[in-house]
């Protein structure tokens, strides 16, 4: 008898390189799971990760053959998928009027439309799974829009969208999709950002909590997710963001 919440599964988690990713792959491979990680060409996944329980990917999720390439490899190396993690997602900003339209197609493209495809294939692992689980990274940007992140916060609140469909089409196969809402999470995604005092400042005040959050609390709420006590929960968008949302 083994109390890792994850024994026996098999996860895939794109963007696994750095941040959020790398922390849920890690947390994952602590509760037992296998895991293949993801990211793109160059990110030397091999480094991060020492596991016999890890397999690793190498390439841009928005190539046309990278969401087969993906689930093939996973069901190479582990014979069954259970969980799917689309975390890789990129943060563009800028001024409204300065924005382009290849900025528009490349933060659709890798934030919303891979989290798409990369699900539809790997659909008919996750119903032979019986418990299937699909979670997607939104953002707090899900509900709420900021300055200059107007096309960003159009991707996330197409993945809360994404993910509520899916969620009412894919139960009938006991498959859960749920969203995490990550709040201002020291990463390299949000680093730029918090070169800025005053932004830095402005999230740290936002959160009742009082400060940044750590990619290591998001990866929590997702083994949460990730774990057969938590299949009567579907469509949902969980905020990891020390209760900024509500802190008007
Ligand atoms: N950091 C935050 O404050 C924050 C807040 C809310 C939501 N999020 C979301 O969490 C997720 C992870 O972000 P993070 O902060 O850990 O960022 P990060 O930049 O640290 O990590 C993202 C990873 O995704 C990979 N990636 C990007 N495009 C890819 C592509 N086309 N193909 C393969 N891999 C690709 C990157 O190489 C990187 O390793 C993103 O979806 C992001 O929007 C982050």
């Amino acid at each position: 008898m083994t109390n890792k919440k994850l024994a026996n599964k098999v996860a895939i988690v794109t963007g696994a390189a750095s941040g959020i990713g790398r922390a849920i792959a890690s947390l994952y491979l602590d509760n037992g799971a296998s895991v293949l990680v993801v990211d793109m060409p160059g990110q030397n996944l091999q480094e991060q990760f020492n596991s016999d329980a890890v397999q690793y990917l190498e390439v841009d999720i928005t190539e046309s053959h990278a969401p087969q390439r993906i689930v093939n490899e996973c069901i190479n190396a582990f014979a069954q998928l259970d969980i799917l993690v689309n975390n890789a997602g990129i943060c563009i900003a800028g001024d409204f009027e300065e924005l382009s339209d290849e900025q528009w197609e490349r933060i659709l493209s890798v934030n919303v439309t891979s989290m798409f495809r990369i699900s539809r294939e790997a659909i008919p692992h996750l119903k032979e799974s019986k418990k299937g689980r699909i979670i997607n990274l939104g953002s707090i940007m899900s509900d709420m829009g900021g300055p200059s992140l107007s096309i960003y916060g159009m991707s996330k609140h197409a993945v809360a969208g994404l993910s509520k469909g899916m969620a009412v089409d894919l139960g009938k196969h006991q498959i859960t999709v749920n969203y995490l809402q990550p709040g201002s999470i020291v990463t390299a995604l949000s680093e730029p950002f918090m070169d800025d005092p005053a932004f830095k400042k402005y999230w740290e005040d936002k959160a009742p909590i009082g400060r940044l959050g750590q990619p290591e609390e998001v990866a929590y709420a997702a083994l949460f997710l990730a774990a057969d006590e938590a299949q009567f929960i579907s469509g949902l968008g969980l905020n990891v963001d020390g209760g900024a949302i509500v802190n008007f």
